[in-house]
């Protein structure tokens, strides 16, 4: 089959966006998302809320992507979809709209492992941005996940290193909740840390073996403190909030890059690639750079865009799919705890 002229819509449902993309061949025409407002009252994601909100952007955000395409349904070559991990609820509402629309449309089904979209979305072709070469280490950081893979081909991953219990997001979003920030916390503490002292106040890191990662002891340190804080003080956090979200983001970072560093050091690998909604940090994107110079690191940050939950990056792994014809059968179901 000729790898020329390719359409693939992706669909992405897997936590609590809904997306929608069209690629036409390694190129995105058109990146959808309908964002889920409505769990930031709760301070996170409410399961139940999230996949009645996907049943009802389905339809208009798969629309809208093929109207920004400028392309009808009956262009299309495949489907592909997310099929997990995920909230069941939410994956299951993606992976049956997917099945339908190819089953009707009479193309290929292509089933997408999210965390492969968030790696391969540095594959997407894009003027200006170079693409990892092989082998090299992914490190996915977002509310859902903390990874580090290598990957030594597109289907050729091995997770080396994850989190044994919350995600990096949840560290950032848990501690935000803490100090009373809106949800998610993340790009607030972000701001905040770039006036404030990283020093200011000390939190141990945790003490994990190897290249796992732990955060739920972070979060436990951090409320422990600030209470304490404030009982001597009922104004703390008022007036230490700068220094307060810097410290918290000097820890976490310290995290990270003292597993990267170590990954990189067992792997001998130095081209380095992140992604996840947290790769959005100002710190963590500071702290790479500083590894070109003081590692010999080459480091890959795709656009903002492609790194937080998006269906462009399942769209191109659809197309990666596409052209060594795997494809799913109409059978397949959605997997809430699908692996690499
Ligand atoms: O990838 P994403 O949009 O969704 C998933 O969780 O899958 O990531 C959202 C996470 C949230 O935890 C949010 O607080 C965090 O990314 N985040 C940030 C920043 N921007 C988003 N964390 C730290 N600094 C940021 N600038
Ligand atoms: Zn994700």
């Amino acid at each position: 089959m000729s790898s020329q002229n390719i359409y693939i819509l992706g669909i992405e449902s897997s936590c609590d966006d809904t997306a929608a993309s069209i690629i036409y061949n390694g190129r995105i025409l058109s990146n959808v998302i309908a964002n889920q407002k409505i769990h930031e009252a709760y301070g996170g994601v409410v399961p139940e809320l999230a996949s009645r909100a996907h049943q009802q952007n389905i339809v208009p955000v798969v629309h809208q992507a093929l109207e920004k395409a400028g392309i009808t349904k009956n262009e299309l070559h495949a489907i592909a979809f997310t099929k997990g991990p995920g909230l069941m609820g939410s994956l299951l509402v993606g992976t049956s709209f997917a099945k339908s629309l190819a089953y009707g449309l009479n193309i290929p089904l292509i089933d997408v492992n999210h965390m492969q979209g968030h790696i391969l979305a540095h594959y997407i072709d894009e003027d200006g941005y170079n693409k990892p070469p092989f082998p090299f280490l992914a490190m996915t950081i977002s509310g859902g996940h903390t990874q580090i893979v290598k990957v030594d081909h597109y289907f050729d991953m091995t997770v080396i290193g994850e989190t044994i219990d919350d995600a990096v997001g949840e560290a950032f979003d848990k501690s935000g909740k803490i100090l009373g920030l809106g949800y998610p916390a993340g790009p607030e503490i972000d701001k905040r840390a770039a006036l404030g002292n990283p020093k200011a106040f000390k939190f141990t890191k945790p003490k994990v073996d190897g290249l796992n990662f732990s955060f739920s002891g972070f979060k436990t340190a951090v409320l422990y403190f600030i209470q304490r804080e404030v009982k001597a003080n009922p104004n703390f956090i008022e007036e230490n909030l700068n220094d307060i979200c810097a410290s918290i983001q000097y820890t976490i970072i310290g995290i990270l890059m003292d597993k990267l560093k170590l990954a990189s050091k067992q792997t001998g690998i130095k081209n380095i690639a992140i992604g996840g909604g947290v790769s959005a940090n100002s710190g963590i994107r500071k702290a790479l750079k500083d590894g070109e110079q003081k590692f010999g690191w080459t480091t890959y940050i795709p656009k903002f865009e492609f790194t937080t939950d998006n269906a462009a990056m399942i769209a191109i792994v659809g197309y990666l799919k596409f052209l060594e014809g795997d494809f799913a059968e109409q059978n397949v179901v959605a997997s809430a705890r699908l692996k690499i």
